[in-house]
């Protein structure tokens, strides 16, 4: 075990060349990680960059099931995730045979199935295609007229997705436990401490606090959005490693973090299971890994091109 600090840091970055590893980051990853990594980004973005990679591994700082995208979409690739037990409350309120219960059930229905990429392969490989909160929207509008739509599982941006397109779906009621601890009371507050300052939430949070933001979109977006904002202060409303990658990259803005009724702001404790010490351990080792039966992630992968085809 190296000691902590600059010699932490030294040692991945020589274990990152001795393997031929590429370092993936989701945007609520710790500072120390999303600054060493190669890419930090959203779920789509984090999609693209494991499809393309040449890299021998890798090393997926997010959720377990972002590590298994990266694995179906690049299956010849050694993918690891430092903590084995980083899992998402969204992904779990969706269990495949739960799904694939209702989808029998339900036969009658001929669904077709979006699922949002917030769950696991034995979703998606049930699905017809994929979306990201980035690309909701589109893959939504592309969906075949004809056909009766089950979007899972988040029950928000499901919501959020049929007001901005107008398509009646029906929707898997599951949710991300960070963002429904949003609330509206906890907003109005923060807001009116910081009257000039712009709200900007994730899909994820619910209808009561969406009403009260100027945008509404995914990780990556907030970028962009609060770059070209003409307002100076932003309230974001979403996990607060998020904070880290827009102060980084619009630094002349300021950016106050999305209060819950009990705390100043939102972490996921998933993401932060992900630590600096693990990632050292995880090059060193080649564990822990993400191995999906082929027969699941060759389903899989139909659904992910798909969505990575209509979203360019
Ligand atoms: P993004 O795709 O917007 O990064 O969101 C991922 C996520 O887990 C939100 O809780
Ligand atoms: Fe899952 Fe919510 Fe954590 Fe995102 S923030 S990984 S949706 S539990």
């Amino acid at each position: 075990m190296p000691v902590a600090g600059v010699d932490l840091v030294e040692e991945i970055l020589e274990l990152k060349r001795e393997r031929n590893a590429v370092i993936l980051a989701h945007n609520y990853q710790v500072k120390e990680i999303q600054e060493l990594a190669d890419f930090v980004g959203d779920s789509l973005g984090l999609s693209y960059k494991a499809r393309d990679t040449d890299a021998d591994v890798i090393a997926f700082c997010g959720v377990h099931f972002m590590a298994e995208t990266a694995k179906i979409v690049n299956p010849t690739k050694t993918v690891v995730l430092p903590d084995l037990d980083a899992g998402c409350s969204l992904s779990d309120s969706c269990p495949p045979e739960k799904l694939k219960a209702y989808l029998e059930q339900h036969a009658d229905k001929n669904y077709y199935v979006i699922a949002y990429i917030n769950c696991s392969a034995g979703v998606k490989a049930l699905s017809d295609v994929i979306c990201t909160s980035g690309n909701a929207v589109k893959i939504v509008r592309a969906a075949p007229a004809d056909r009766n739509i089950l979007f899972v599982p988040d029950q928000n941006l499901g919501s959020w997705v049929m007001e901005q397109t107008g398509r009646k779906m029906e929707l898997w009621r599951g949710h991300c436990y960070v963002h429904v601890e949003f609330t509206q009371n906890a907003i109005n507050q923060i807001k009116g401490k910081h009257p000039a300052a712009e709200v900007v939430a994730h899909p994820e949070c619910t209808f009561a606090v969406r009403m009260l933001a100027d945008e509404v979109c995914s990780t990556e977006k907030m970028i962009d959005y609060c770059r070209k904002s003409h307002a100076t202060e932003f309230i974001i409303v979403t996990e607060s490693g998020m904070l880290h990658r827009l102060r980084r990259e619009v630094p002349d803005k300021v950016f106050i973090p999305g209060p819950t009724d009990a705390c100043a702001c939102a972490d996921c404790r998933f993401m932060k299971m992900n630590t600096l010490e693990k990632l050292h351990d995880c090059l060193l080792n080649l564990e822990p890994r993400i191995e999906i039966p082929e027969s699941i992630r060759a389903r899989a992968e139909l659904p992910i091109r798909r969505m990575l085809e209509l979203s360019k």
